[in-house]
């Protein structure tokens, strides 16, 4: 029997118009161009700004974005699944806010908190629904509004994050076309190394944990670089191994951009060439569940049907993990 997949069949990412730029932070914080650019390779970040607009504006941009590219309406989508950290709300899900924002109404939709592999861990979820034969239509999301949780008096955090969104469409197909396979890993001992520290139940918002501005990202960033670099590097040549994937087989890496010299190492360990990494670290910063589908938007008219794409993710739980993926159309029209 032929098996059913999970293909990509739309890409849309969205922004907002505000900048953050180097020479802006270095009148906020003792930093310069020179640090950010030579340790991270960020240039500038977009913010979403304006009372009230939260993560999920950013996402029912991309998945307005999305239908209109696909040529569908709302109500033909079955479900809607959010990668995010920065919710609107503690409850209920960003994902049935972004649906209700878009006209999203025969569909139910979740939210999965997998810190920046959580645009990866949503979208293996997502596959398993389209591969069951179940759901025909599935959107992905992954939208950050990392700016709500950042503390732009710590140089060490501020100069890292943006704001962004993107969303994928998924439907089934019985071609060799779509999620090949995936490796996912986490490990909570991680925590200690990046977290939010109040918020939470272990430490409930009140005047104490606002003063002491702990409702923030915290970061270790050492600890946290050294089990990237490794992590990330380890479980994408893992994915190519698993599969027969030689670096020539390889069209695309499409890392989570949190750190330029982290890709790098990746890209090494995988024995593929510069010029087959989608870098847009140095326009956006780290959007976190954003930075897979930020990527693939703005590489959409290069991709090509049957294209081998490994898309690869290490961040906060720790969670990290690789996904094969065919590409199933060619260039901007899906
Ligand atoms: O996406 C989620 C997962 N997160 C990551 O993957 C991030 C992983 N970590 C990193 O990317 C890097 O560790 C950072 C970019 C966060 C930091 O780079 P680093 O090369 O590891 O720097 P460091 O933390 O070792 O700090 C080196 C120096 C320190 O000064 P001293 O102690 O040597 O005097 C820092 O205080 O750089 C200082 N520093 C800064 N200087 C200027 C830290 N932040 C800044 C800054 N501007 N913004």
């Amino acid at each position: 029997m032929t098996r059913t997949r999970a293909a990509i069949t739309a890409i849309h990412g969205w922004v907002p118009p505000d900048l953050l730029t180097n020479a802006e932070l270095e009148k906020m914080v003792d930093t310069t161009d020179e640090w950010i650019q030579s340790r991270t390779g960020i240039r500038e970040r977009h913010i979403l700004k304006g009372e009230g607009k939260g993560t999920s504006d950013m996402g029912a941009e991309a998945v307005k974005g999305l239908l209109k590219k696909r040529g569908i309406g709302p109500e033909e989508i079955d479900l809607l699944i959010c990668g995010t950290v920065t919710g609107d709300h503690i409850f209920p899900a960003t994902a049935n806010i972004i649906c209700d924002k878009v006209g999203i109404k025969n569909a139910w939709s979740y939210d999965i908190n997998a810190a920046c592999s959580g645009f990866l861990f949503s979208l293996v979820t997502a596959s398993q629904f389209i591969e069951t034969g179940k759901y025909k239509k599935v959107v992905v999301v992954g939208a950050d509004k990392m700016s709500a949780i950042i503390d732009y008096t710590d140089r060490t955090t501020c100069v890292l994050f943006g704001d962004g969104a993107g969303a994928v469409l998924l439907e089934p197909t019985q071609e060799e076309y779509g999620i090949m396979d995936s490796i996912l890993h986490a490990d909570g001992s991680g925590i200690k190394f990046l977290h939010q520290k109040a918020g939470g139940s272990v430490m409930p918002p009140s005047r104490q944990t606002v003063d002491q501005r702990l409702h923030y990202v915290f970061q270790d960033g050492q600890p946290v670089f050294k089990a990237a670099v490794v992590g990330m590097a380890e479980v994408s040549a893992a994915i190519m191994e698993k599969n027969h994937l030689s670096a020539d087989d390889v069209a695309w890496l499409v890392p989570h951009q949190a750190n330029l010299r982290i890709i790098d190492a990746t890209a090494r360990r995988m024995g593929v060439g510069n010029e087959k990494v989608m870098i847009n670290i140095e326009r956006y910063g780290n959007t976190t569940s954003g930075t897979i589908p930020l990527c693939l938007h703005d590489w959409e008219p290069q991709l090509k049907k049957g294209d081998n794409l490994i898309l690869a993710a290490f961040g906060g739980g720790f969670t990290w993990g690789a996904v094969w993926v065919k590409w199933a159309y060619d260039g901007s029209h899906p």
